[in-house]
């Protein structure tokens, strides 16, 4: 039994977003360790496509429509999984997406539904949790998905790259908050780097048009999934740092620790962000 398997398996997972990439990702690898299976996603039809897939595979799974901006909304996602599945063992607070553009030039309602969504969302998440994994009394884990873009500035992306920062910041005092309680909960904060998936094509602009900056910003995104990690492979690096225990669960680990390190140099040497080649 592989130490992912024995850490994890026989578990229940929640996971909003779970109806496509990351998400879901993390949905189809943990079925593969034994794990009953909870997806929460706004779009029911892909989210409950995945399910069958799962259920048909022998998975105990099911998939509830969830807006994670909704307090509501996330509190009865996760009442469903504990009454249909058990108690949760892994919440994974994943469901985010992305905005290109300068932020001078983003619609403010593109802004509003950003955080909301990526921030807000993670919130929910937490409320709709802890209490029911204190009072179950079975240890559990509890995941938030920032990005490499937590660790990060980046041009054209700033909405973004705020809301990862945000949910890295929300997940470090999550994790102080949950010692200080003195709950069997393991945090951890989920920090990806480039992985297959829909959200550059789903890119809040969409809604509203690109503007010239937002657009360029798009297809170079777009350009750089040609070197995404499948995100079955992403998913199996996320647990493998996780059953050993690790806070920060990467995919990458060597992009996010150059990412870390000049993160923490500029702060260090008080030092204004600068453009790189690629940025200008
Ligand atoms: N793909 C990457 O390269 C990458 C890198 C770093 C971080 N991430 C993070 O991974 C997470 C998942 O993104 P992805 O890349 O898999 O994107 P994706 O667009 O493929 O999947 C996002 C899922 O979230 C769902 N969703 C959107 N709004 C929702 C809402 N209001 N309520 C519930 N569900 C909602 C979508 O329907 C979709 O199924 C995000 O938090 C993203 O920031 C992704």
């Amino acid at each position: 039994m592989s130490d992912n398997e024995s850490v994890f398996g026989g578990g229940v997972m929640t996971v909003t977003g779970g109806a496509s990439g990351v998400g879901e990702g993390m949905a189809r690898y943990g079925a593969t360790l034994g794990m009953k299976i909870a997806i929460g996603d706004i779009d029911l039809a892909a989210a409950e496509a995945v399910a069958a897939d799962l259920r048909s595979a022998g998975t105990e799974a099911i998939a509830v429509h969830t807006d994670v901006r909704d307090a509501t909304s996330m509190d009865e996602f996760v009442a469903r999984a504990y009454e249909e599945l058990g108690p949760v063992t892994l919440g994974i607070n994943n469901a985010g997406i992305e905005q290109f553009g300068y932020l001078w030039e983003t619609p403010v309602e593109n802004w509003r539904r950003l955080l909301d969504i990526n921030v807000t969302g993670v919130f929910n998440g937490i409320r709709a949790l802890v209490p029911r994994m204190a009072a179950a009394g079975v240890p559990a884990n509890i995941w938030n998905v920032s990005s490499i873009g937590g660790f990060g500035v980046a041009p054209r992306q700033a909405s973004y790259i705020v809301s990862k920062h945000a949910v890295l910041a929300l997940t470090q005092c999550l994790k102080l908050e949950i010692d200080a309680a003195g709950h069997d909960i393991r945090v951890a904060v989920v920090v990806p780097g480039p992985v297959v998936s829909q959200i550059f094509d789903r890119a809040g602009g969409t809604e509203t048009g690109d503007s010239e900056a937002g657009s360029a910003e798009r297809q170079a995104m777009l350009a750089s999934k040609e070197v995404a990690m499948p995100a079955s492979e992403a998913a199996e690096q996320i647990f493998t740092h996780a059953a050993a225990g690790k806070f920060y669960l990467h995919t990458h680990p060597e992009m996010s620790a150059g990412i870390m390190n000049a993160r923490a140099e500029g702060l260090r040497s008080q030092s204004a962000p600068q453009l790189s080649d690629q940025q200008l």
